[in-house]
């Protein structure tokens, strides 16, 4: 493969924000279900979602530029990137896409800075109480949250599911585990199991709106309140979002309500620091700026689960952005 032109590698990630701006709005005015099977003019799709039809065509046409969007003799059509962007496509990603776009959003990168020269946070500057009190405080953006981790999850909960047996447990715990879409995906692979979903009081209010039979709603904090003892606990792009610190209190308030024998098993990603193009390596930094959190290698997961009072068993690569890592009770 040849290799990047040095300054055009520095003018295309300096300006990468700009396709990056306008993939986040149309996402969020809704081209994509506007856009039907048959090829549109942006004239067409402008005057359906109260856009300007020529800001519009050349949004799409530089959308098209990165392959989202078709775009020829002047119309636009689906392409499969494109139709991951429509709210009825069973994988859509159109609220992450969104996600990525709202202003608090904007807000805690603008103050990446901050977190540069201190190491800290950017979203305790940028945001009121930090990001989790945002998403509790601004019910929509909690939504649209909720909603982008079902879809940043669909590329992650295949190879999961293909990598580890989950037949043999009775209880699954998912901590953290959003609205429940990677525990009900675990429960289909496990016939003779129930889940135990642990969440914040406003998460656990939005799962339950679509509630699981097999699952046990419970809202808490994960830091202090009590966690069901479940014989496996599942975390998934949990602790990433902590510093070691806040990380070890998490594993450790876990530990103590877990039954002997327990396992965890966590979905994160094993940082390889050699890798370029590495997807996680540039997660890193929206888990900086958020919430002083961390991807990690693997010799930094098995200090942090050592300190916690837990054994690495094994630390898998999958395809997509996560890995798995098994570990159990520290004798
Ligand atoms: C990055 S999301 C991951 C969601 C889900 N596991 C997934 O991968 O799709 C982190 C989750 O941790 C939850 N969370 C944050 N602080 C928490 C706390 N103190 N107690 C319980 N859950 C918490 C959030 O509500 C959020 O759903």
């Amino acid at each position: 493969m040849s290799e990047e032109h040095p300054a055009q590698a520095i003018l295309s990630l300096s300006t990468a924000y700009w396709a990056s701006r306008c993939l986040h709005l149309v996402a969020d005015v809704g081209i994509a279900d506007a856009l039907g099977d048959d090829p549109l003019p942006a004239s067409a799709l402008a005057a359906k979602t109260g856009t300007n039809p020529d800001a519009l065509h050349r949004v799409l046409r530089a959308l098209a530029n990165h392959g989202i969007f078709t775009l020829k003799d002047g119309r636009f059509s689906h392409n499969p990137a494109s139709r991951l962007l429509r709210s009825d496509n069973p994988a859509s990603m159109r609220s992450l896409a969104r996600m990525m776009g709202l202003n608090f959003h904007w807000d805690v990168f603008r103050e990446l800075g901050h977190s540069l020269k201190s190491g800290m946070s950017a979203a305790d500057k940028a945001v009121s109480g930090g990001l989790f009190e945002h998403l509790r405080a601004h019910p929509e953006d909690g939504r649209i949250f909720n909603e982008a981790m079902v879809g940043k999850s669909f590329g992650q909960i295949g190879p999961l599911l293909g990598a580890y047996d989950f037949t043999g447990f009775k209880t699954i715990g998912d901590i953290g585990g959003g609205v429940g879409h990677l525990l009900a995906a675990i429960l289909n692979t496990a016939p003779a199991a129930n889940g135990v979903l642990f969440e914040l009081p406003n998460v656990i209010a939005q799962a339950k709106s679509t509630p699981n039979p097999r699952i046990t709603y419970v809202a808490g904090d994960f830091f202090k309140d009590s966690i069901p003892p479940c014989d496996l606990y599942v975390m998934m792009t949990v602790i990433h979002d902590w510093s070691d610190a806040d990380s070890i209190a998490i594993l450790k308030n876990l530990r103590a309500h877990a039954p002997a024998g327990a396992r965890l098993l966590l979905a994160e990603a094993v940082i390889d620091e050699s890798a370029r193009g590495s997807f996680p390596v540039d997660l890193d930094i929206e888990m900086l700026v958020f919430a002083s959190g961390r991807e990690r290698t693997e010799s930094q997961w098995r200090g942090l689960l050592d300190k916690a009072g837990f054994k690495l068993v094994r630390a898998m690569p999958l395809a997509g952005i996560t890995g798995l890592i098994e570990a159990v009770i520290a004798p």
